[in-house]
């Protein structure tokens, strides 16, 4: 079903575009890496406050709520961007391991990043909770860091 769905795709006008005009798939991607840059730096800021490693001088709920609109602010461009080079190579995504592995543990973590975000509207919620605090931590840095590994090995397998 997926690989003929694939061909299918890859034959619409639209991709062949995509395909064609040279400039589009450097140009999407470029804005897809800055985007990596935007994100990883905020959560990196945002994990290493909750784990309790940095930034300790501010309380958690100030981190959350500096660093995660970034986070909502990237990913709708990420997701745009993604789809553009999936509907450009459907086969080359679609039918990879690792990009599917990209994208349950971005499911994931946005889960998390949500849960984080919402508790953190109580008063003190997570500064009342160390411990949930420092899992959520690293637990979020480990998956951002498994999403950019596995978002690079997509173009090696
Ligand atoms: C929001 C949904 C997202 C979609 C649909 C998506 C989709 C894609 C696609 C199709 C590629 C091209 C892979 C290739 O052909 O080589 C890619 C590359 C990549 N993505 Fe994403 N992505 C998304 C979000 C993210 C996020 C949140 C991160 C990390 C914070 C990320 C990190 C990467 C990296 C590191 C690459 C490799 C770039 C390169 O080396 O050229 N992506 N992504």
């Amino acid at each position: 079903m997926l690989p003929n769905f694939c061909n299918w795709l890859s034959n619409t006008p639209l991709s062949m575009k995509i395909q064609t005009v040279l400039w589009i798939i450097p140009a999407v991607q470029t804005i897809h890496i800055l985007c990596v840059a935007i994100v990883m730096s905020t959560m990196a800021m945002l994990d290493f406050r909750l784990a309790g490693v940095t930034g300790r001088s501010q309380p958690i709920s100030h981190a959350v709520n500096r660093w995660v609109p970034w986070v909502w602010g990237a990913l709708p461009v990420m997701l745009l961007t993604g789809c553009i080079l999936i509907i450009g190579e459907p086969t080359r995504e679609l039918m990879n391991p690792y990009f599917r592995t990209k994208m349950a543990l971005l499911a994931i973590v946005v889960v998390i990043t949500a849960f984080v975000y919402v508790r953190n509207k109580k008063e003190a919620y997570w500064e009342s909770r160390a411990v949930a605090a420092k899992f959520a931590g690293a637990f979020s840095l480990l998956l951002w860091i498994g999403i950019v590994t596995a978002g690079r090995w997509i173009a090696y397998y």
